[in-house]
């Protein structure tokens, strides 16, 4: 994006429109990329989460068409696709329309009635990072066709459709946090989700007040072989599980429903690496509580302590930190300017995130970034961001 079309994205994107399908959008749906504070790999354990929706986000301009088609275009990959919303097949190998099909396709099998849509889309969430850029794109063309065939659509259920499209449509087995916080994120807060009810709490951040900014530090490294490491520790979580359900009386399901007294006791039942996957969800659904607290009472060191924590437990016993991601916290935790730093997203690649006093900024890119590029050679980037609100859906003249 050239810096005019950073500064007002959607103006550009309407301009894109109309130039590709000859008319004006319609709407416009926005919806935000997330970074999480804390709660790693809990979310399909029925666990906590406490991710933050974030300046970063994917914008689709639309307008509805009467013959049931669906035209797409992206700008960022400057590709278009069609198809008929009574004929949607996934596409071979891993293209971004399959999440606009995807979307299509749960929303029509939960019985909802689309209309077709001309659709364009771009986005700043960079990809394959950790940040949640699917299913900002998932979310924000949800609400495109939400919008468009006027639906009403509880936003739980736009998370849980989303999640869907990713989880059966794509094939990818996400957990609910992302589309959580891409429909639900609000401005100033981190939203705390208890991923076993669905249940959702802003706690506000007062950075502000703090002095405080979120950074996001990429390493420059995609998430490589996340996806079937990924299934791994899902797979590892639910064995941890049976075994425990064995021992424990009270017959546990998830990990969500083993305390961490629970598994000291038993944790002698569980070969490794699963006393140390159970360790690390146990702790950290431990930590996200205990992270809120310390949100609530201004406590923002002990909240640095308990991202700390949370990164060793995903380094050591859960295992789906990189030498890159560790470095990279190991030069912030350095810095008397960096009150908590941690890995991000599912790991192996891709972003931390760090929360930084606003005059150590220029202290973290010289000590952080450009120390980690000169060790490295790779192309470190880093974002401050903002808490966002999450899915917002502008229409008309306003597009
Ligand atoms: C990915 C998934 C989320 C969550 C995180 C790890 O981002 O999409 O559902 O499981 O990894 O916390």
């Amino acid at each position: 994006m050239n810096a005019a079309a950073r500064k007002r994205p959607d103006r550009a994107l309407a301009r894109s429109f109309a130039r590709r399908f000859a008319r004006e959008p319609q709407g416009l749906a926005k919806a935000p990329g997330r970074v999480n504070l804390i709660g790693e790999h809990t979310d399909y354990n029925e666990g906590f989460v406490l991710p933050v929706a974030i300046d970063r986000t994917v914008l689709a301009a639309f307008a509805a068409r009467s013959d049931g088609q669906v035209r797409v275009y992206s700008l960022e990959f400057d590709e278009e696709d069609s198809f008929a919303l009574d004929d949607i097949e996934r596409l071979k190998g891993d293209v971004w329309s399959n999440y606009v099909r995807g979307v299509a396709t749960v929303l029509q099998e939960a019985g909802y009635g689309l209309t077709g849509l001309d659709m364009a889309v771009q986005g700043d969430v960079p990809i394959g990072s950790g940040l949640a850029s699917s299913a900002a794109l998932e979310v924000a063309v949800l609400g495109a066709f939400q919008r468009a065939a006027a639906l009403a659509i509880d936003p739980r259920d736009q998370a849980l459709l989303a999640q869907r499209a990713e989880n059966e449509f794509v094939g990818v087995s996400c957990g609910i946090m992302d589309q959580m916080a891409a429909v639900m994120g609000r401005r100033d807060h981190a939203l705390l989700i208890d991923c076993r009810s669905l249940e959702t709490e802003a706690v506000p951040l007062n950075l502000a007040a703090h002095g405080l900014k979120i950074v996001v530090a990429h390493t420059g490294v995609r998430r490589a072989l996340s996806d079937s490491a990924y299934n791994q520790r899902r797979q590892e979580c639910s064995r941890a599980v049976q075994v425990l359900a064995q021992v424990i009386a009270a017959r546990p399901v998830v990990l969500r429903d083993i305390t961490s007294k629970d598994l000291s006791a038993h944790q002698g039942n569980l070969p490794d690496p699963l006393a140390q996957r159970a360790r690390h969800v146990v702790g950290e659904n431990e930590r996200v509580l205990k992270s809120v607290e310390a949100l609530r009472q201004g406590d923002l060191l002990s909240f640095g302590e308990l991202l700390h924590a949370s990164h060793q437990s995903l380094s050591r016993d859960y295992e789906v930190s990189s030498p890159e991601l560790d470095l990279m916290v190991q030069l912030a935790c350095r810095l008397e300017g960096v009150v908590g730093a941690r890995m991000t997203g599912a790991g192996f690649g891709g972003c931390t995130v760090n929360l930084v006093r606003q005059e150590a900024i220029d202290i973290f890119r010289g000590q952080v970034i450009e120390v980690y590029r000169s060790r490295t050679g790779l192309p470190a980037e880093m974002h401050v961001c903002e808490a966002v609100d999450g899915l917002r859906i502008i229409a008309g003249a306003d597009a």
